[in-house]
């Protein structure tokens, strides 16, 4: 049977009357908390996502596609370079002894298309993408009430504690304290230290997807990549995570297949509470691209200072077919604005945003 596709156009999202309060109220604290880990570390660090673990060269490799998935970059077949950079949730640098949330984000160098944002002056397409399929807090009202909480707590040694002895357990008491559904958040944050390779990654909210609105995400597919899908890694110490990338890479490639979850009822797959898992019965992510990556040096100095100091990725760096939708990633314009802005001034870094993929030191 064919499915019915929802259509994008604007009225999709519902701005709510108190986003810029809240907007404002969520980077006073998040500029607060990343001034005190500018402090500790006398260098500044991403708000989120602070921590990397490598960073790859690769191609997304777009083929000919049925025709309601020729959207945005994915309209043609085309070959485009990209880079990764892999993280941890935190916006502070921990050890991997605590688990944490894991991150992938891509930048697709060189899209055509109308910028999302006035003044956007690269030509990339970002997408950025986590290893759990929802954000438990998915409006701006539950993100400001856990941020809240979470820097009220910060001088409670119990709460943080709990907070600091994994994050499961830290965020569990959050989540449960602003009234949300656990589910599928703290299943994923609750997982032990699997191999990052190993993980789907995902856009947890979601995306204008040309004529259409998806959910993105990342899967192994290489059979090496695959292999690692649940694979406890063993004792870990300060740096595992970056010495599996550099491990993996150093002699092996991987491919990652990107796939779209088409919207298919706003009802029952809003785009204006990315708490909500979108049913796959409803609708399977079907694959648009693979990514493939060649063995390299995933850590090298260079690239750790370009990749960490230099770059930045952006959900809002983009094109107009690919725009992020929903109060959750409308919050983001700022917030990852305000982060790059304090970490490039305080490290006198200048911001890059790479026009070919030889911008990226080996
Ligand atoms: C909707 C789901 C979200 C996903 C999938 C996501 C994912 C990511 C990823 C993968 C990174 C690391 C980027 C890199 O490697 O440079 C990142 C960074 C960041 N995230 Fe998010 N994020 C989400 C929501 C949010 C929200 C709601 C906020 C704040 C209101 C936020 C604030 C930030 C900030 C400030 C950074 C650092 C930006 C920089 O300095 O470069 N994120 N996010």
């Amino acid at each position: 049977m064919a499915q019915t596709y929802i259509g994008y156009s604007p009225d999709v999202e519902v701005i709510g009357e108190d986003e810029e309060r809240l907007t404002a109220e969520i980077l006073e604290i998040m500029a607060s908390t990343n001034r005190k880990a500018f402090e500790r570390h006398r260098h500044a660090v991403r708000d989120a996502h602070a921590k990397s673990h490598g960073f790859l060269k690769g191609e997304l490799v777009v083929p000919e596609l049925p025709e309601h998935l020729r959207q945005g970059l994915f309209a043609r077949p085309a070959t485009y370079s990209v880079v990764i950079r892999l993280s941890s949730a935190p916006g502070d640098i921990h050890s991997d002894t605590i688990p944490a949330p894991r991150g992938m984000a891509i930048k697709v160098i060189g899209v055509e298309g109308e910028r999302l944002l006035p003044g956007d002056q690269g030509g990339n397409q970002d997408f950025l993408l986590v290893n759990i399929p929802i954000l438990s807090f998915g409006t701006i009202g539950k993100y400001r009430q856990l941020i809240g909480l979470l820097e009220k707590n910060a001088q409670n040694p119990a709460f943080l504690q709990r907070a600091m002895a994994g994050v499961a357990r830290g965020v569990e008491a959050a989540v449960e304290a602003v009234g949300v559904e656990p589910g599928a958040t703290l299943r994923g944050l609750a997982r032990d230290n699997d191999h990052l390779l190993g993980e789907t990654y995902h856009s947890m909210a979601a995306i204008r997807f040309g004529d259409f609105i998806a959910k993105i995400s990342a899967a192994p597919l290489s059979d090496n990549v695959r292999a690692l899908t649940g694979k406890d890694v063993g004792t870990v110490g300060d740096s595992t995570m970056r010495d599996l990338v550099v491990e993996h890479f150093r002699e092996q490639g991987a491919e990652y297949q990107i796939q779209a979850q088409l919207c298919t009822d706003l009802e029952k797959m809003p785009v204006e509470d990315a708490a909500v898992l979108w049913p796959e019965e409803l609708s399977p992510h079907q694959p648009v691209a693979t990514l493939r990556i060649s063995p390299q040096d995933a850590y090298s100095p260079a690239r750790r200072v370009y990749g960490d100091d230099g770059l930045s990725f952006n959900p809002w760096h983009g094109i107009r077919e690919h725009q992020p939708l929903g109060s959750i990633m409308r919050v983001r314009i700022a917030a990852y604005e305000r982060s790059v802005r304090y970490r490039h001034e305080m490290n006198a870094q200048p911001r890059v945003e790479p026009a070919s993929i030889d911008a990226i030191p080996d």
